[in-house]
């Protein structure tokens, strides 16, 4: 016993516990080594802060008229317009995946787009069809519409246009009957992504006054007036018939405290969960309204940020699948429940095979 005692004395005597040696203080370098815990891949693992799983994900899906044909998006490699009788088909291998819910958007014919945008009320419509077709498949997957109108005006705005202004209450009775069909077609989760003010209350209201309590509202809350939107306007066909650009009612690139204050209103008017979009250009602002208002947060990984990386990798100065899985856990540090992206059957297939 007093042997040892002795030697540890001996060995303790040595090291003064309070400071370390000169060389290495306490709490610094080269006490203090941050790469110690990335030594390795399985404590990599242990000391991530952030996973992405396929429940995060969304798929957004473009939807055309016709039997059995898709097509291309010539502006977005590897996207292609389903056709009705091809969606339950195509949405099934995004279930079978892990990913919980699709967003459906259709081109609409061009002869269907009108100044009033009458189609978007139309319960025969092309994305109520393919709702229909999507639900009878798979009851249990989620399905995501938007609430808007440039798939149905032959001036491509969201909103309807008289004399070179958009008017926005006349705007919103029309979105109003556009999210009753779409409920009525069986859509789960109404998604208003066309910046009228007061739009989300108005939807509330009328869902409710039709039975449909549980329908979900996510309002695109913080949406950009974006440069980064133009493939998918070659894909719902919009970008040939927008006259203008969308600066009166979609949010200036410039803002981050104005974003707050849409998502408080959208809040205040009912929204069950909050979308900011694009998205890796506006991480900020994603951060920013998770930590204010701790509600279900989604980000938009738009059309022109998928090309972009698609193109970079297509001419071989990008590794996709990095890319790819890098873009969309960036989103979930920020604070993102969930991500709408063309990638997300990629990344689901990505994430299955470890
Ligand atoms: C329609 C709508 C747009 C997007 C989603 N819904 C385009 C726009 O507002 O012009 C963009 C999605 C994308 O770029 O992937 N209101």
């Amino acid at each position: 016993m007093a042997a040892d005692r002795r030697r540890e004395d001996d060995v303790l005597g040595k090291i003064d516990l309070s400071t370390g040696p000169k060389e290495a203080p306490l709490g610094a370098y080269p006490r203090v080594r941050m790469r110690r815990n990335r030594q390795q891949d399985w404590s990599r693992r242990l000391v991530a802060e952030n996973i992405l799983t396929p429940a995060d994900l969304i798929w957004p899906v473009f939807l055309c008229e016709g039997t059995g044909q898709t097509e291309p998006v010539a502006s977005m490699p590897g996207v292609v317009r389903y056709p009705v009788d091809r969606i339950a088909e195509a949405v099934a291998e995004a279930k079978a995946l892990g990913i919980p819910a699709v967003a459906l958007f259709p081109y609409t014919d061009p002869v269907r787009r009108t100044a009033e945008a009458e189609e978007a009320c139309n319960p025969e419509n092309l994305v109520c069809r393919a709702i229909r077709a999507v639900k009878a498949a798979h009851p249990d997957l989620g399905v995501i519409c938007d609430v808007a109108l440039d798939p149905y005006t032959s001036h491509g705005h969201d909103g309807l246009l008289r004399d070179d202004r958009i008017l926005n209450d006349e705007t919103v009775e029309v979105l109003v009957r556009q999210a009753l069909v779409q409920a009525e077609a069986g859509c789960d989760v109404i998604a208003p992504s066309d910046m009228m003010d007061g739009r989300v209350g108005a939807v509330r209201t009328a869902l409710d006054g039709a039975g449909y309590q549980d329908v979900q509202i996510l309002a695109y809350a913080a949406k950009y007036a974006s440069a980064f939107y133009g493939p998918f306007r070659d894909a719902v066909g919009s970008a040939k018939t927008l006259q203008g650009d969308k600066r009166t009612y979609q949010m200036d690139p410039a803002n981050g405290d104005e974003a707050l204050r849409e998502v408080a209103l959208d809040i205040a008017e009912g929204a069950d969960m909050v979308m900011v979009k694009p998205g890796l250009p506006y991480l900020d602002v994603l951060c920013r309204v998770k930590e204010a208002f701790h509600l279900p947060t989604f980000a938009y990984q738009v059309s022109g940020e998928y090309s972009m990386l698609h193109a970079a990798a297509g001419n071989g100065w990008l590794a996709l699948d990095q890319v790819m899985l890098e873009s969309l856990i960036a989103f979930k540090r920020a604070g993102a429940d969930g991500i709408l992206s063309y990638f997300a059957v990629a990344a689901a297939k990505r994430l299955a095979a470890g």
